[in-house]
């Protein structure tokens, strides 16, 4: 049997042991922690840097999340996220860093490549599908950055100033989907501040929402370095403190047991959380012998790359090109590819296929870099090399994107457009070869502008992981038929989007002024119109919608999906829900559900959606939570949130009137269903008889009725307002006065 632990030692396991380990003590194995997301980052510990960022043991490299997301296929990122628990338990690795399912509020954040997505759904949907991947292999998951970490400009210290309905509808329901459908094995606070209070002694959100709302069984470890004050943290929540170790937080939170601030018992449920992960861990099955699984892992890589991609653009049906032709290759990016992003999810891939040698197996190719990574070269002489390329071949693939140093994580990027000597080779390229494809290499959103209308075919790859280069062939060539669709918004000027004002904040504080409409969710309510909408993706087919039903109160949705074109391709139908303008402002259409098919040519599916009522919900400040409000919503079914294929209503029920008090407004007497006719007929030629009662009450309708009361000469109209609350909020009477109402 082991000793009881001291309290030293129980204070030394909420720390860390060193960059990625957690603490041995007697009876207690230490466990190991390793970057995610899109592909293991182990790094040896005889190279551990001071920032943790140093070599680590190759890796497959799949798509990072900005590109994943855009498939839309939870099957999908479930094998990946299975994948990379398979390489994690060949390392030793217990828990996997991932995933991030942090909303892209701005296209500025600099690692929006390792996010899903603007839209909560999306993310969230996409977050349960890694996480029970991973969680398949015997290998945690850390959920991460919890809460509102949508931006690295300042991101240790900056307060993200958060009302609560926009917390509860954007940035909080991808890890509430997670959470409660995967138990994902920990959550990873954020470094910054959340209304002030940061994250990682944030008691409402570390405990009252994860744990007491959400049910949240798992450990919460700090991001790496996110602790200021331990005992403050350990008190909202925060179990294990990384890295470590920190002999500082460990000599506080004994002086605080023993001066008797701090509860003993804080300390053991924490310690009892780290115990419960190292107990899981233990228990993983049959490790996978080192090496077996590159391959395999590769063609998968391959595979999420082809559905990473977004054809944004295709006019004339450019592609897919024929193998036959001759092609000018240009851009060093087909040489030179780039993967994925910077910081600390990057991995060493375990070998990179490049677009260039891929294209020349099929077709053949000349190549020209048009432009220089990295050193400063003579761009005209790369862009006149270029055009001369351009203009002997019977087709252009020309790649331009972001260079790498433009985004990463820690710091933001200030604009959205590509280097300019790359905007003037697409534009000197485009006046020579009209059958010019702009292929797009980018981790955040790049601005199409000005260039867009030159050229008939845009494929946006984002970063495509080690295989990416083998999988735009394929696409290109229609090996594949590309079926990505824009997890975010290509706004036409960064100036459109509407953080725009409030990103990235100042003196250390970001207001989140635009409330719940981020990304399309404002887009689409102003009517402000953006180079490609959220959703929008092209493929080598068509597809068509009919018969929709909507059934059961709009718990049901069908609608058929046919491919009236030519080639086999996949369809991701999008079902939006409009709410009617109740007490809340609330966006024209919000994503309720999404499903991805595959059809062959000719053949028809019939697409049901279940809808729960959280689907029709608002969050309602006033209701404390969850609120459907009455009246018709509007049901669409999509091909992007600008592109409605079908639509049609539902009407729903709002919830039964509140109890009416003296401090209920006059709208709230005027719209219950039995002060409200009585109301109606008592103050019938009493009040503004020339405009009628109810648009004279409405002149007072937002006054609480203690206020109305104490108007002279009004409230002697009121005197029997006693009577009308006991009508209102007793049954019995109620019964009675609905009984007189009716003789
Ligand atoms: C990042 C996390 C990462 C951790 C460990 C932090 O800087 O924000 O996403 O998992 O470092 O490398």
């Amino acid at each position: 049997m082991t000793r009881e632990l001291t309290l030293e030692e129980k204070a030394a396991i909420t720390v860390g042991a060193g960059y990625w380990r957690t603490v041995a003590a007697p009876g207690l194995e230490s466990i190991v922690l390793a970057d995610g997301p899109h592909g293991l980052r182990r790094q040896q510990e005889e190279r551990e840097d001071h920032l943790g960022l140093g070599g680590s043991i190759p890796a497959t490299c799949f798509p990072p999340a900005a590109g994943l997301a855009s498939s839309w296929n939870p099957a999908l990122v479930q094998r990946v996220g299975a994948a990379i628990g398979d390489e994690a338990r060949e390392q030793g690795v217990a828990v996997v860093l991932g995933p991030g399912v942090n909303i892209k509020r701005s296209p500025l954040c600099g690692r929006n490549f390792e996010y899903f997505s603007e839209d909560p759904l999306l993310s969230g949907e996409l977050g349960v599908a890694w996480v029970r991947g991973a969680q398949s292999r015997g290998i945690g998951a850390s959920l991460k950055h919890f809460a509102a970490n949508n931006q690295e400009t300042d991101r240790m210290t900056v307060s993200a100033e958060v009302d609560e309905r926009t917390l509860r509808e954007i940035y909080l329901p991808a890890f509430e989907r997670v959470v409660t459908a995967e138990q994902p094995w920990t959550v990873m606070c954020s470094y910054n501040r959340i209304n002030g209070i940061p994250a990682a002694e944030h008691h409402w959100l570390l405990t009252e929402v994860l744990r007491d709302e959400w049910g949240f069984e798992g450990l919460v470890v700090s991001d790496w370095g996110a602790v200021d004050t331990r005992v403050p943290a350990l008190e909202a929540g925060l179990d294990l403190e990384m890295p470590g170790p920190q002999s500082d937080s460990v000599a506080e939170i004994v002086a605080a047991v023993r001066d008797g601030s701090l509860a003993e018992s804080v300390l053991d449920t924490a310690v009892a959380r780290v115990r419960a992960l190292v107990d899981r861990a233990a228990v993983r099955r049959d490790p996978v012998s080192a090496g077996s699984t590159t391959a395999q892992h590769h063609a998968l890589a391959r595979e999420a790359a082809t559905q990473s991609m977004v054809l944004l653009r295709n006019e004339g049906d450019l592609l897919p090109l024929e193998t036959a032709q001759s092609i000018a290759v240009i851009g060093e990016f087909a040489r030179t590819p780039r993967i994925q992003g910077a910081g600390s999810s990057q991995v060493i891939p375990t070998r990179v296929d490049t677009a260039l040698e891929a294209i020349a197996e099929l077709a053949p190719v000349e190549f020209a870099p048009g432009y220089a990574l990295g050193r400063h070269d003579d761009a005209d002489a790369l862009i006149a090399e270029a055009v001369e390329v351009a203009e002997r071949a019977d087709a252009v693939l020309l790649f331009v994107g972001l260079p790498a140093g433009d985004e990463s994580e820690g710091y933001d990027r200030t604009h959205l457009d590509l280097p300019s000597a790359q905007v003037l080779l697409i534009a000197a390229v485009a006046a020579v070869n009209p059958r010019t494809v702009v292929i797009l290499t980018n981790g955040g959103v790049v601005s199409l502008e000005p260039w867009h209308d030159l050229v008939p075919a845009v494929l946006e790859t984002w970063l495509l992981g080690q295989a990416g280069g083998s999988a735009i062939a394929e696409v290109v060539f229609g090996v594949v038929a590309p079926c990505g669709r824009l997890a975010e918004s290509i706004p036409l000027r960064l100036e459109d989007n509407p953080s725009h004002l409030n990103f990235p904040g100042e003196r250390d504080v970001v207001r989140y002024g635009e409330g719940v409409f981020v990304g399309y969710r404002h887009y689409e309510t102003v009517g402000r119109a953006v180079r490609y909408p959220f959703g929008h993706g092209l493929t080598y087919t068509r597809f068509d919608y009919t018969d929709l039903e909507i059934a059961r109160d709009g718990a049901r949705v069908a609608v058929t999906v046919t491919n009236v074109g030519e080639r086999a391709g996949a369809e991701v139908v999008q079902l939006y829900v409009g709410a009617p303008r109740g007490p809340l402002a609330v966006p024209r259409r919000e994503l309720g559900a999404f499903e991805r098919i595959e059809l062959e040519p000719g053949r028809a599916q019939r697409v049901v959606f279940e809808l729960d009522r959280r689907a029709y919900s608002h969050w309602d400040v006033e209701f404390g939570g969850w609120n459907v409000a009455g009246g018709d919503y509007l049901i669409e079914i999509a091909r992007s949130a600008h592109d409605i294929a079908l639509a049609g209503t539902v009407t729903l029920r709002g919830p039964r009137p509140r109890r009416l008090t003296l401090d209920s407004r006059v709208s709230e007497y005027l719209e219950h269903p039995v002060t409200g006719p009585i109301l109606a007929r008592a103050t019938r030629g009493s009040v503004h008889e020339d405009t009628g009662h109810a648009d004279g009450l409405r002149m007072v309708a937002s006054m609480p009725m203690r206020r109305l009361m104490r108007f002279p000469g009004v409230g002697d109209g009121f005197r029997r307002i006693g009577l009308l609350l006991a009508v209102a909020n007793n049954r019995v009477i109620r019964g009675i006065a609905s009984a007189l109402r009716r003789r």
